[in-house]
């Protein structure tokens, strides 16, 4: 079954609304789908799972059901902070994340998780879970560089460990049409990416910033807007790849 990370150091791109939309999406079309929070801030949990208690991944914690069918969540939060730290003292605490995912793969469809804004530890055992990864990319100057990073990190990994990553994506957010600049950087992440990066563009809307405040997601409080749909459209293409 596919592991999604949904990652990029940068940060405020994207990646939880990302998360929080498809996860949605996908287990509203019927698929078993577990999100994991692997970051400290623990936006994905008080997005999805406001009143969810419970430990994080690395203690061991069991997917909690959330009030949408077949939503499940292992929350995030400020714990990780020192989990992190002990893992990084840890032989093998980079692979732990994959360790304790691996008896949870059978019993869900899509796996999704949300990632902090750096390439420390954290980012690091969910790139070494995930089948899959997504990387959210503003069209901005300075999120090329960014993205350079990123794929350096990851060709890294790829010599040092053993990565079982096999597509890595790009979804393009926050598109603003009135940004000149953003076309030309379309147009460049495009040529040079092909078909890595998803068809859908993600607008800037409004009701995706004004989602996260009342616990729920887009594609609850704001179904009918740009956003939202939008996050249905890239859900359908990533389910051809995912699923
Ligand atoms: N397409 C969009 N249009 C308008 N606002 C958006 C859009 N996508 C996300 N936002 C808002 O921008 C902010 C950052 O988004 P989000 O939290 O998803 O980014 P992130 O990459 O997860 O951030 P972090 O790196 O801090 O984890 C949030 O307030 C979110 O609601
Ligand atoms: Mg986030």
């Amino acid at each position: 079954m596919p592991v999604l990370a949904v990652s990029n150091q940068k940060g405020g791109v994207g990646k939880t609304t990302t998360v929080t939309a498809l996860a949605w999406y996908l287990a509203t079309a019927g698929q078993r789908t577990l999100v994991v929070d692997n970051d400290p801030q623990g936006n994905a949990t008080s997005c999805l799972a406001p009143t969810a208690e419970g430990g994080t991944i690395y203690e061991g914690q069991a997917p909690i059901a959330t009030a949408t069918p077949d939503l499940f969540v292992i929350p995030g939060g400020p714990a990780l902070l020192d989990q992190e730290r002990a893992l990084a003292q840890r032989p093998g605490g980079s692979g732990r994340m994959r360790e304790l995912l691996a008896p949870l793969k059978g019993q869900y469809g899509p796996i999704l998780i949300d990632c902090p804004p750096n390439l420390s530890f954290l980012p690091t055992n969910a790139l070494l879970s995930a089948t899959h990864l997504l990387i959210p990319l503003q069209c901005e100057y300075y999120a090329l560089e960014g993205l350079g990073q990123l794929l350096a990190y990851i060709d890294d990994l790829r010599r040092s460990t053993t990565l079982d990553l096999r597509w890595v994506g790009i979804l393009l957010t926050m598109a603003d049409d009135r940004a000149p600049l953003a076309a030309q950087i379309e147009r460049d992440v495009r040529q040079h990416f092909g078909s890595q990066v998803l068809k859908t563009v993600i607008p800037r809307d409004p009701a995706l910033a004004a989602a996260p405040s009342h616990g729920r997601t887009v594609a609850e409080t704001a179904p009918l807007s740009a956003g939202s749909l939008a996050y249905l459209q890239a859900t359908r293409e990533l389910i051809d790849v995912l699923v």
